[in-house]
């Protein structure tokens, strides 16, 4: 057994070491400050080790992206993959999601000699193929540029051998289950599958049905379950009251997102925010990527301590520190809720989830966050009320206007063929994946659906305040590398760990 030196007479066992996991990564691990796994890590890490087809289930800030990436940086370790032929895929729904995973990847594979590149919408297409035509082993990747680069031979997926879906539930919405099927069927058939979600509900059936065998699922919680560190308070306001409250609760001095409607929703705010005196970046799919990168990145290396965003940024986006989410407008649905809260009391940390909610809104609020499983107090404000500074450290603006923080756009690279960012021009052939390239601006989706897989919402009339008007070729049954027989060597302790899926 390893065993770890933390202080002077002090030893405990390398845990990751002991879950099976080669010494380069224990090490890598090591050298980022984490030595013990978290639950879900120590649950799935043994059977992704042994070849299983996994669906992993642990709260937002669990720690699934190491619970995937570790053991599937360990299974394809030791080998080279050939150009263009990657031999392990991470589908994840956004390019930001895309991103930070593979920051997170990147760096304990090349501990293995193991090279790990992003596929994503709205970069420079060149890169990528170069990357690809030099060889990478890792590709994490939206599923529109993807599909783009092996419709033009820049990438072939046949030399795959674990495939992850990250978001699992959200990567088999409406929109985004024909272009992950097609992608997953281009892997070879005795693949090995990777399905996590926080949510990881019915929605997946269809995916597990067709391309998992036997699958191990390891729930740590309910199918939707909040986080045990999260507060969460209901705000009713009145209509006019809306902007005093929202800059209020966003001139707190922590790090705080807020999340809002649509894409003019997030414009909006952020310039009423400014009006106010609070200085605000905002996030959504309608700007340009190197535009969003920096936004993010800003609020990351805490040059904004707000972030105003759509439901791009709702689903995985770790910052640390972020001590309050704001719902401005409420969420689609119970598991948005659960997403867009999970930015926050992430990894153990505490954290404060606040809904506004109008007199009309009250009772589908209510009803969300009973689904959601989440005990919310209530509170009815005004502006200035006490209640705000309390539960989340609320205080009046300056009313000094300061200018809207947005970095500069860089130029564009040239683009390819398929560079263009479709968000902003809307003309090219619809890619899923690479979310939002329409869906919130009137007449730019196509229904109901659109928006379903663009994961922005689509305009509702008289909407809250001040919005209104703006509107695998079969299923593998051969035999699979590596696959340890039945149950045994299952990790200690975790609930629902082991059981079989059987489909909800
Ligand atoms: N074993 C560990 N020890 C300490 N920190 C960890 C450990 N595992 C993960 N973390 C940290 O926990 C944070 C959250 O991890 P991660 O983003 O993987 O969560 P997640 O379960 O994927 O959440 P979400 O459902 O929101 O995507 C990250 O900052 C990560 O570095
Ligand atoms: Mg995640």
């Amino acid at each position: 057994m390893t065993i770890s030196v933390l202080d002077e007479g002090t030893t405990i066992p390398d845990e990751f070491a002991v879950l099976g996991l080669p010494r380069p990564l224990v090490t890598g691990l090591a050298r980022q400050g984490i030595t013990a796994p978290f639950p879900i890590q120590r649950a799935a890490i043994p059977d992704i080790l042994a070849g299983l087809d996994v669906l992993g289930r642990g709260r937002t800030g669990s720690g699934k992206t190491l619970a995937f990436g570790l053991p599937t940086l360990a299974r394809i370790a030791g080998e080279k993959s050939a150009p263009k032929r990657p031999r392990a895929l991470v589908l994840v729904p956004t390019r930001e999601l895309a991103m930070q995973v593979a920051a997170t990847i990147e760096p304990l594979g090349r501990g293995l000699s193991l090279r790990t590149r992003t596929v994503v919408g709205g970069m420079p297409m060149g890169r990528q193929i170069e990357d690809l035509r030099r060889g990478v082993d890792v590709v994490v990747a939206t599923p529109g540029r993807l599909t783009d680069l092996i419709e033009q031979g820049a990438c072939a997926l046949d030399d795959v051998e674990i495939t992850v879906l990250d978001e699992a539930d959200h990567m088999c919405d409406l929109g985004f289950l024909p272009v992950v099927s097609a992608l997953l069927a281009r892997t070879p058939a005795d693949g090995q599958r990777l399905l996590f979600s926080a949510t990881l509900d019915g929605d997946v059936d269809k995916l597990v049905q067709r391309f998992l065998t036997d699958p191990v699922v390891h729930s740590l919680d309910p199918a939707t379950s909040p986080v045990d560190t999260m507060e969460h308070h209901l705000i009713q306001v009145q209509r006019d009251d809306k902007v005093d409250v929202t800059a209020e609760i966003a001139n707190r001095a922590g790090r705080t997102i807020l999340f809002v409607r649509t894409q003019h929703g997030v414009d909006r705010v952020v310039k009423q925010l400014a009006r106010a005196g609070v200085s605000a970046g905002g996030l959504h799919g309608g700007k340009r990527q190197n535009q969003r990168t920096r936004i993010l990145d800003g609020f990351r290396q805490g040059k904004i301590g707000v972030l105003v965003c759509t439901d791009v940024a709702a689903r995985g986006i770790h910052v640390d520190d972020v001590s309050l989410v704001l719902h401005v407008d409420p969420p689609a649905d119970h598991k948005s809720y659960l997403h867009r809260g999970g930015r926050t009391a992430r990894a153990g940390e505490r954290g404060v989830v606040l809904t506004l909610v109008l007199p009309s809104e009250r009772r589908s609020t209510e009803s969300l966050t009973r689904k959601a499983g989440v005990a919310a107090s209530r509170h009815r404000v005004e502006p200035g009320d006490p209640v705000l500074a309390e539960i989340a450290g609320a205080r009046r603006p300056s009313g000094e206007a300061v200018p809207v923080w947005e970095p500069e756009a860089r130029p564009q690279p040239r683009a390819g063929r398929d560079d263009r960012p479709r968000d902003d021009n809307h003309r090219g052939r619809r890619r899923f994946g690479d979310r939002p390239r329409a869906g919130d601006r009137p007449g730019e989706g196509d229904g109901r659906h659109r928006w379903q897989e663009q994961g922005e919402r689509p305009p509702r009339a008289g909407w809250a305040g001040d919005g209104r008007g703006e509107s695998r070729g079969g299923r593998g049954a051969g035999p699979r590398r590596g696959r340890a027989g039945g149950q045994a060597g299952y990790g200690a302790g975790e609930g629902g760990r082991g059981r079989r899926f059987t489909g909800r």
